[in-house]
């Protein structure tokens, strides 16, 4: 088993990774400067608190710990922000991921599992998309993970590395056994924000009601954390067994609408979901589904815990108890 540096382990997805980590018996060290992590999601372990674009720091965390792997969660994620910040976001996906392999390059790290997005792909010419699809991102944070994608396969062949890309399609839920969900702020996502409108927060707004789907509102593929985390640990196991490295969509295949959410919000929670329509989020593709058979039939990888129905409840336990036993759903 491995020393692994978790770059944003104190991050929604990069915590839960950290506790499979564990699980699957490594050692883990979070990197993490907090801007957007929490302490409290450090469950256990050493976390050194540092900026992904600090490459001396960088190299001290990879050295003092004698790190064998990087799993690289940390980066600005919300595509509407990306979409009036693009400085913000190419500076924290792209610089932030060059930092980091400079310190790797330099410290001699040559195994990294990477956090991509299906954000990469853009408007569907076919749905579900397979890892083939042409990548034609319709936001700056889809193009910051695409730019690093494309810098990887020049970093391995010049330096040896062996870097997998993870695309993830909707990160949603929380651990089942409520020691960790997810803590945004401020929170953009669908599933939260329709807890904050049932807990008295403002109406969720509905981003465009006139999209050419069967209903009218976007379709996501919701994959649950837990099983997203599965997958970094196979794709670890893979090429520390001497695997190639690759790119692998992570997501189930099976898409919701964003009414479908909704009534799902309603069904979990037992209350209406008050809504008011709002414009189409610049940005949002109207579709995104997955054709994950890649990861499946070469890792076995399977999304067990990604039943719409598990998802929503497990993200309403994490919802109403948070870290403290208190409820962390802010109002706005
Ligand atoms: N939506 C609403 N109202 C809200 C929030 C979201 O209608 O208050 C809609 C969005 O317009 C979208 C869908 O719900 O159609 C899902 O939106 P999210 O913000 O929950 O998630 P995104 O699909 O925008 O993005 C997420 C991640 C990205 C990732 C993408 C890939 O945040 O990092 O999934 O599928 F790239």
């Amino acid at each position: 088993m491995s020393n692994v540096l978790v770059v944003g382990g104190a991050g929604y997805i990069g915590s839960h990774a950290c506790l499979a980590l564990r699980e699957a018996g490594h050692e883990v060290v979070v990197y993490d400067n907090l801007s957007t992590g929490h302490r409290e999601a450090v469950l256990g372990g050493v976390l050194v608190d540092g900026d992904v674009r600090d490459v001396e720091k960088l190299k001290e965390a990879l050295r003092n710990y004698r790190v064998a792997v990087v799993m690289h969660f940390a980066a600005l994620i919300s595509v509407a922000d990306s979409v009036s910040n693009p400085i913000a976001y190419y500076e924290a996906n792209v610089e932030g991921t060059l930092s980091l392999l400079s310190a790797m390059v330099d410290v001699g790290v040559e195994v990294m599992v990477f956090s991509s997005t299906a954000a990469v792909y853009g408007k569907p010419d076919y749905s579900p998309m397979c890892e083939d699809h042409p990548t034609r991102p319709l936001n700056a944070y889809g193009e910051s993970k695409l730019a690093i994608e494309r810098a990887f396969p020049h970093y391995e062949r010049a330096y040896g590395l062996k870097i997998s890309k993870l695309r993830y399609f909707n990160a949603s839920g929380a651990d089942s056994k409520g020691r960790l969900g997810e803590v945004h702020d401020p929170e953009t996502h669908l599933i939260p924000r329709a807890f904050n409108a049932v807990l008295g927060g403002a109406p969720l707004e509905i981003f465009g009601e006139e999209y050419s789907t069967p209903d009218g509102t976007c379709l996501r593929d919701f994959v649950h954390v837990t099983d997203l985390a599965d997958a970094h640990v196979r794709v670890l196991r893979h090429l520390q067994d001497g695997g190639e490295s690759g790119v692998y969509n992570v997501g189930t295949g099976s898409a919701y609408s964003v009414r479908e959410v909704i009534q799902m919000v309603e069904r979990v929670t037992g209350q209406r979901v008050p809504t008011i329509s709002s414009p189409r989020r610049i940005g949002d593709p109207s579709s995104l589904l997955a054709a994950s058979d890649r990861i499946q039939n070469e890792l076995g990888w399977m999304p067990i815990h990604s039943d719409l129905q598990e998802i929503v409840e497990s993200a309403w336990r994490w919802h109403q108890t948070g870290w403290h036993g208190s409820a962390t759903g802010d109002a706005g």
